[in-house]
Order: C-alpha cells, then sequence, then structure tokens
C-alpha cells in the first residue's frame, strides 16, 4: 500500500547548484528558495557549510541564509560535514543540520576527505553539539545503489551505516543513489536490508536520474513504506565529486506522479513550475523536468 502523504524535501537550491560551474548570483538563490518556499514545499535544503576551497558555489551560505525569507512552515537545512560547518551554520541562523556519509570508501575518502570511520567520529562531535543546541540532524546516506569509484556496493554496507547514523541520533535516513545507476530491483533489496536497521518510517530517499530509472525507484519505496522523498526543481544538480551524476530527479516530475497517485504533497505544481522556469531562465538552460517540457507545449 502507498502513503497517503509524502513529505518533499526541495534539494535544487543544494545539490542542484552546487555542481554549477558558473557562479549562480546569491540574489537569484535567495529568489529561488523564496519561490520554492511560495510553491508550498514543506522542506527547502538551501545550502552547504563546507568548504569553499571545495565547492566554490556553496561559499555565499551566510548571505543565502540570511536573505532568504524563512517561511513558518517551511525547514531550511543545511549540510554541514564537521563541527565548524555546524558552528557557521548556527551563526548564519541554520535551524536544522544534514550530515553527510558514505556507504562506499572511497567515495567518502573523494568527497568529505576521509574514511567512513573518521566520518562517522566527526559526525559524532556534530551530533553532541547539535544535541545542546536543540537542533535536528538529518544524516544521508550516499552512493547506496552504487558508486563511481566501487562499482556495486552491498546492501549491507548500506544499512550498517544508515544504522550507525540514526544510532546517533539523525531523525532522517536519506538513502542517496548519488549516481542514479540503480534500478527498482536493487532499490527493493537494499531497503530490505535497512529496513531490518532503521524504522521506515525515518527514511528518505533521494534519487538521481542518470539512467531514468529514478521515478520508478521511487514507486518501489513508497511501496515498501517510505514516506520522505527528496528531489530538485527542473532536476538540477549532480555531484562535484561523481563525475557523469546527472541531476536529482525533478520535483515537479514527482509531484506529477504523486498527485496522480492521490498522495498529498501540499506542492502547489504551477508555482513550482513557476520557480523551476525562473531558474532554468537564470543558468540559461532546458528544464530537466519532463513535466515542465511537456507543459510547455500546450
Ligand atoms: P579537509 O581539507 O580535509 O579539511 O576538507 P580540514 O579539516 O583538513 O581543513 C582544511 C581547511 O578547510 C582549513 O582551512 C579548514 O578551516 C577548512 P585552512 O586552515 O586551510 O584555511 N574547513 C572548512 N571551511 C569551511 N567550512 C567547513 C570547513 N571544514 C574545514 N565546514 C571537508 C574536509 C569536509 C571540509 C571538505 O572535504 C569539504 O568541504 N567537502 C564537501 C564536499 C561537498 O560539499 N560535497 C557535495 C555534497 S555531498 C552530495 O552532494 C551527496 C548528497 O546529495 C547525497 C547523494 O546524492 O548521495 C548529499
Ligand atoms: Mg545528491
Amino acid at each position: 500500500s502507498l502513503p497517503q502523504q509524502v513529505t518533499l524535501v526541495e534539494v535544487g537550491p543544494r545539490d542542484g547548484l552546487q555542481n554549477e560551474k558558473a557562479v549562480v548570483p546569491t540574489e537569484v538563490k535567495i529568489q529561488l528558495i523564496n519561490m520554492l518556499s511560495e510553491a508550498g514545499l514543506p522542506v527547502v535544503e538551501a545550502t552547504s557549510f563546507v568548504s569553499p576551497k571545495w565547492v566554490p558555489q556553496m561559499s555565499d551560505h551566510v548571505e543565502v541564509m540570511q536573505g532568504i525569507q524563512k517561511y513558518p512552515h517551511v525547514r531550511y537545512p543545511v549540510l554541514a560535514p564537521n563541527l565548524k560547518g555546524f558552528q557557521a551554520a548556527v551563526a548564519a541562523g541554520a535551524r536544522e543540520v544534514a550530515i553527510f556519509g558514505a556507504a562506499s570508501e572511497l567515495f567518502s575518502k573523494k568527497n568529505i576527505n576521509c574514511s567512513i570511520e573518521e566520518s562517522l567520529q566527526r559526525f559524532s562531535e556534530v551530533m553532541k553539539a547539535a544535541g545542546e543546541a536543540n537542533i535536528p540532524v538529518r544524516g544521508y546516506v550516499s552512493c547506496v545503489l552504487g558508486c563511481p569509484y566501487e562499482g556495486k556496493v552491498a546492501p549491507l554496507k548500506v544499512a550498517d551505516v544508515a544504522k550507525k547514523l540514526y544510532a546517533m541520533g539523525c531523525y532522517e535516513i536519506s538513502l542517496g543513489d548519488t549516481i542514479g545507476v540503480g534500478t527498482p530491483g536493487n532499490m527493493r533489496e537494499m531497503l530490505s536490508a535497512v529496513v531490518r536497521e532503521v524504522p521506515v518510517s525515518a527514511l528518505a530517499v533521494h534519487c538521481h536520474d542518470t539512467y531514468g530509472q529514478a521515478l520508478a525507484n521511487i514507486l518501489v519505496a513508497l511501496q515498501m513504506g517510505v514516506s520522505v522523498v527528496d528531489s530538485s526543481v527542473a532536476g538540477l544538480g549532480g555531484c562535484p565529486y561523481a563525475q557523469g551524476a546527472s541531476g536529482n530527479v525533478a520535483t515537479e516530475d514527482v509531484v506529477y506522479m504523486l498527485h496522480g497517485l492521490g498522495i498529498h504533497t501540499g506542492v502547489d505544481l504551477p508555482k513550482l513550475m513557476d520557480a523551476g522556469a525562473f531558474i532554468c531562465r537564470a543558468l540559461n538552460r532546458k528544464s530537466g523536468s519532463k513535466v515542465s517540457q511537456a507543459a510547455c507545449k500546450l
């Protein structure tokens, strides 16, 4: 059976824009986030407090956090890889953060410059500080259906990292198909392993659409009881440390599918499409959303 309601976590301003080569003006990011809030998205991941040497595009994180209009019913989490990032995020006004680990050693090394074990050590420092400041923390696990450096990733490895992040106190674990290589087949297999360690109510799926499987993978996750889905407006994105990864599944396409299934999201699709059109104009590119492409021809 399917959930009656799904919480969408909009990651476009972060996962989408972090990958852009040309600097996206801060005012454009702020307007995009405001438009996404206006469209009824309950969660908009706003930016990352990572090293500007590693991801220059996110170096205006303070200005973004301070410039956006904070809608009362919208949460604006930000990525924080370590205590330094956490402290900077909180100082800039963040009320929620996300730590991000991986199920693959080589990806962990390339993405955050440490082993999985070392990353868990860093994350536990963040969890301690977050606990003291009463800040909820989301945990990402990357490469859950494949790694650009290691290839296949064992479902038990994903379950193990997810379990450790959950045991540390993350309220939700987002399972990332970072390079979009998964299929409904291995999504089912991976989730079966993870739900033995983490309650399904605390799981989210984060699908990239490189191989065009994202909506199918999400549908399988919904059938297995997952009710939180990450997506990116206009299908923006990729990952700077996962070459060839295309964007996240487009939020417009997820909303269209969910509404078609009679699942409530709270999102106003036309307003969401306006936000998608706005960012595509600013980036001078075509939308990655099939729904937006189709609607343009009407
Ligand atoms: P490092 O070089 O190992 O860090 O980077 P370090 O602790 O050795 O410090 C080196 C320098 O960085 C020092 O400055 C630190 O102060 C500074 P210096 O003394 O040389 O001037 N530094 C920082 N500066 C700003 N913010 C910080 C911070 N920490 C240290 N938080 C580090 C380690 C984790 C910082 C680096 O590897 C990094 O920033 N990585 C981020 C990579 C990233 O953002 N990747 C994309 C997001 S993950 C993703 O997209 C996947 C996801 O979407 C899910 C999925 O799809 O699977 C979430
Ligand atoms: Mg991602």
